[in-house]
């Protein structure tokens, strides 16, 4: 794979990003997804291949359904308003999808249903009764996530029906102790039903052949292979009525499980596309297909597409995807977003107060191949783009075109004075496409930017603006200008797949469309337009606005972190060492602890970080039943977790104390060696 940019050949791909789920708006962590994608479609375009992105609403599912009925509206009322919500947003990112379709359609519709025909004629599907949570007043199973109840193990009120915020236990609603309907507040009971399953582990060997074939990120491949290797199940694809999707063939009031209609979603956008344009969906899609097809998801949901849809694919006698490229988390200040800090920012929100292509860029300045969570540091974003994008790309046409415009009449040099640093700037092409190619945008970045810096040498050695006031140095201004416009015309065409709409004025200033394809030499002789300012500098003052807007749209955090779509859980308990060291341990003092209301083991704990002073509850009770005693130690707490909204508040970080538990927990003592807000190594 990593000769393809060398190829000259014109590729054939086909791309997709996750389908957005159609209950709730595209926030920041969709949009580093969709714009990674689009750089790397446009980067494709750009080299000269064919290359199409597909995308379309995720309109089926129990939270669909329910949001609907919240709102007083239809389903396909809720589905059509977030269709065209979703569509605007990706648009004012710039995101250009060849088509932007729908589950709910009649092109999924047939795909899904001909392809569960086609597993059930293969003997893939099994069917057997399960029994479940069922709320009798709503009358509707309930998933874990719509039930809550005290954890069996700790005891802790107010957890969900799969695992326990306070104690990381896993179990099954059925274990929680006075479990309710969060729909109903009813207690749910159980009853069972039949269910249709698709038997992935037939798959096995299929799976193991497809992950270990060397195009998938080595993280992704070690993940699924750990997962081959543990033994695959059988996945529950049926859910029962009321749902909102589309009814299974011959199982009346029996419908497809969300998941299973997702991803061919992708095909039925594709499909939907190739009806409109007269273009070969069964050369796509067929086995054996020369067309490259890629899925670029986000890390949590990476079984639906390293396992099942590969698997469904082969069965139904279709091509499996060529690779899937997974990225990480998108973080803000270094922790998980959060609307009330302000930092789970709607994609809307952010367009209302800042230009797309500033986040664009930011976005390619730190994406990588890998799964690493991409930090959106705001402090830095403010400076990374004001510096680079305005300071040093920007400024060498703004510093050349106005000398050109007084002096030349807006005419380039009739032959390059600088041949051979233009030819460098075009030769570094080779590399910086294998990079894109790659999806090492960061690095690609940097090549680009060093380049930028050079061209910017370049302009201080030569003076022009010391030249243009001496007599008879005339041909030099003209020289130095021409050369830093050749400059810039070879940058902005490097940048143009991440910045589509300061290329677009570039071509206009520069009168001459910005093609990697056709970069050979200088342009000499060439006359340029009137320059306008092609990006302005970032007013921090817009991106405090735009979180002081995100957090007072805030209801509470909670609401706020289901609008999210939940990740999988991950039931590997180790973390590696990059995890462990985003982990900030400070020491804090005690200055205030008391007694929780209606809480068995809780206190609630002042703790003071030099400063900054945290509001925090732990479960140390038993050990400290004098709350005042605690007033004035030391104890190590973990600076930067996400306030967690808990039944009595509010949690602003987590103590950490040794010991063997109940009566006999540990904390510092005061030592005379640490201070608050002091850094634990
Ligand atoms: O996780 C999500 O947001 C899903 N709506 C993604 C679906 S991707 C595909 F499989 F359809
Ligand atoms: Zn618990």
């Amino acid at each position: 794979m990593s000769d393809r940019s060398a190829q000259s050949s014109v590729r054939d791909i086909l791309v997709t990003s996750a389908l957005p789920y159609a209950n709730g708006p595209l926030h920041l962590g969709h949009m580093l997804e969709q714009v990674q994608t689009d750089i790397w479609v446009r980067f494709q375009q750009s080299r000269g291949h064919n290359c199409r992105y597909v995308c379309a609403e995720d309109a089926h599912g129990t939270a669909i359904m329910l949001t609907a009925e919240e709102l007083g509206i239809t389903p396909q009322e809720q589905i059509d308003r977030m269709h065209a919500a979703h569509l605007a947003d990706s648009r004012d990112f710039h995101i250009n999808f060849a088509n932007f379709h729908s589950t709910h359609s009649e092109e999924n519709r047939e795909l899904s249903e001909s392809i569960y025909l086609a597993l059930q004629a293969n003997g893939h599907i099994a069917e057997r009764e399960i029994t479940q949570a069922f709320d009798p007043e709503k009358q509707l199973f309930l998933s874990d996530r719509y039930i809550k109840g005290t954890c069996p193990r700790c005891k802790t009120p107010d957890q969900y029906g799969d695992n326990c915020e306070a104690c990381g236990a896993t179990y099954s609603p059925s274990d929680l102790i006075d479990a309710t309907s969060v729909l109903s507040g009813a207690t749910p009971v159980d009853k069972a039903s039949l269910h249709y399953f698709f038997t992935l582990p037939a798959f096995e060997e299929m799976l193991k052949e497809w992950t270990g074939s060397g195009t998938l990120q080595p993280q992704i491949a070690n993940k699924l292979k750990e997962w081959l290797d543990t033994g695959l199940q059988e996945w529950d694809i049926s859910r029962d009525a009321p749902y909102f999707g589309f009814e299974i063939p011959n199982a009346p009031g029996k419908y497809f499980y969300v998941w299973l209609d997702a991803p061919i979603g992708y095909m039925a956008s594709h499909k939907n596309l190739c009806d409109r344009e007269g273009l070969d969906f069964d050369a796509v899609w067929a086995r054996g297909s020369s067309t490259e097809l890629y899925h670029f998801i986000g890390k949590d949901i990476i079984n639906f597409h390293g396992l099942f849809w590969p698997a469904m694919l082969d069965s139904a006698g279709y091509r499996t995807p060529t690779s899937i490229f997974v990225h990480g988390f998108l973080t803000v200040n270094g922790t998980k977003m959060s609307k009330s800090r302000g930092t789970f920012v709607n994609a809307r929100t952010y367009l209302e107060h800042l230009d797309a292509e500033y986040i664009r860029y930011y976005f390619a300045a730190k994406l990588g191949s890998g799964v690493d969570d991409i930090d959106l540091n705001l402090e830095d974003f403010v400076q990374r783009v004001n510096s680079d994008v305005v300071g040093k790309v920007v400024n060498i046409a703004s510093r050349c075109a106005g000398f050109l415009r007084k002096g030349f009449d807006s005419r380039l040099e009739a032959t390059c004075s600088e041949p051979a640093l233009v030819q460098d700037f075009i030769d570094a092409g080779g590399a910086i496409a294998e990079l894109y190619e790659q999806r090492e945008f960061s690095k690609a970045i940097r090549e680009i930017i060093a380049l930028a810096d050079r061209a910017n040498q370049y302009i201080d050695e030569k003076k022009p603006w010391v030249l243009a006031k001496e007599e008879g140095r005339e041909a030099e201004v003209h020289a130095a200008c021409s050369v830093g416009i050749n400059l810039f015309r070879v940058l902005m065409t490097y940048l143009k797949p991440v910045l589509p709409a300061m290329a677009e004025k570039a071509e206009t200033f520069l009168n001459c469309s910005l093609d990697w394809t056709a970069l050979d030499s200088a342009l000499v002789g060439h006359e340029l337009a009137k320059f306008k300012p092609l990006l302005t500098r970032i007013d921090p003052k817009n991106v405090e606005a735009m979180v002081a807007a995100t957090a007072a749209e805030a209801p509470t955090e909670k609401a706020a972190e289901t609008a999210a779509p939940a990740p999988e859980k991950d039931t590997d308990s180790t973390i590696d060492f990059d995890t462990f060291a985003k982990v900030e341990l400070r020491v804090a003092e005690i200055v205030a602890a008391e007694h929780v209301e209606g809480a068995d083991k809780l206190l609630r704990l002042t703790l003071d970080l030099g400063g900054d002073q945290r509001n925090v509850f732990a479960g140390i009770k038993q050990a400290y039943p004098d709350p005042a005693a605690l007033v004035g130690r030391l104890t190590v707490c973990v600076a930067n977790l996400a306030p967690r909204k808990m039944r009595f508040g509010v949690s602003e970080g987590m103590v950490l104390a040794a010991g063997p538990g109940g009566g006999d927990i540990f904390l510092l003592q005061p030592d005379d060696g640490a201070r608050p807000g002091m850094v634990v190594k």
